[in-house]
């Protein structure tokens, strides 16, 4: 069993691994020692510090639903250092995992109500973890609908998974990809994920939003979303600043006085206006 370290990382194994998009990878872990496995619990939008030795750290979301337990599921994209040299990892090997670190998207508080899921290229991964969830407690909310876009059809990430839900009859898939980047037997719709969402006009009334991409679709989503009704409080999103300590030790993620690691990773646009400037 872990010691009472906040550092000391959980030994993981590689259960399974899935080639999601170019340069994209999802990675099954599943805990070494059982009584791990059986104290670890965490929430959806809560995130980890996933390392190897002898290369260092990155931070990534948990992707996988707090329903399902004795396992977890991350989904990277090779950037640098840390993510190439888990990028070169098989089946078997063993990662370190800390966490779960962060606050939470705050579920409980929207049982009842339409959740409305925006989401764009790799940034798939932090809403992945609350979509299965609200499915897995699928009688507890009301409308659910998942707008996902990305740049190429190459690009959309967990294919299988959109397959699935595109046939649901409790929930609506509406996937999308840039003008030129359909193929032949693309059955999607065209264009940016703002433009498309603009079409869907979802309403506001008894509504979510949960907004994950990057900031160029974030920063044309928000006003769309502001266009059809919704308030700040009705929006949320999660920040993906650089990390390093994960617990607020370090001063590595502030913004302002709020660190990112403890205060966040995931916000309400009211909280993000209250931040400075550069958010
Ligand atoms: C809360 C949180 C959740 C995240 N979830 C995921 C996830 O689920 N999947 C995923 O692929 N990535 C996620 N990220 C980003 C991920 O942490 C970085 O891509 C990763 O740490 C890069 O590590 P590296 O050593 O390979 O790259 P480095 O060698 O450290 O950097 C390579 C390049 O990536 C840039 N970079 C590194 N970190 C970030 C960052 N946080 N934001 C923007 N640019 C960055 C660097 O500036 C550099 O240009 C998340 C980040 C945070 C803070
Ligand atoms: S990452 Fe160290 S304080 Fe947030």
């Amino acid at each position: 069993m872990r010691s009472a370290n906040t550092y000391m990382p959980y030994p993981m194994r590689i259960d399974a691994i899935i080639d999601e998009a170019p340069g994209v990878r999802t990675f099954t872990l599943k805990f070494m020692n059982n009584a791990d496995a059986e104290e670890f619990s965490f929430k959806a939008g809560q995130f980890g510090e996933y390392s190897l030795f002898g290369e260092g750290e990155a931070t990534f979301c948990i992707a996988s639903s707090p329903t399902r337990q004795g396992y977890i599921e991350c989904t990277f994209r090779q950037a640098g250092r840390v993510t190439s040299a888990l990028a070169r990892q098989e089946v078997g090997s063993v990662l370190g995992f800390r966490g779960p670190y962060g606050n939470i998207f705050p579920l409980e508080e929207w049982y009842g109500r339409n959740i409305l899921f925006v989401a764009g290229g790799i940034a798939l991964p932090p809403l992945r973890s609350v979509i299965w969830n609200v499915l897995d407690l699928r009688d507890r909310f009301k409308d659910v609908t998942v707008l996902y876009g990305a740049r190429s059809v190459a690009d959309l990430v967990y294919k299988h998974e959109l397959k699935e839900w595109g046939t649901r009859s409790d929930m609506r898939l509406v996937t999308t990809v840039d003008p030129g980047g359909e193929t032949a037997e693309w059955q999607g719709k065209v264009g940016f994920v703002p433009t498309v969402l603009e079409t869907l006009a979802p309403g506001p009334e008894n509504t979510v939003a949960l907004v994950c991409g990057p900031p160029v679709m974030i920063k044309y989503t928000f006003p769309v979303l502001e266009q059809l009704g919704f308030t700040a409080d009705q929006i949320y999103t999660t920040l993906e600043n650089r990390m390093k300590c994960g617990v607020g030790k370090c001063g590595r993620c502030n913004v302002g006085p709020v660190y990112v690691c403890k205060d966040g990773p995931v916000f309400s646009y009211r909280e993000l206006q209250s931040l400075p400037a550069e958010y």
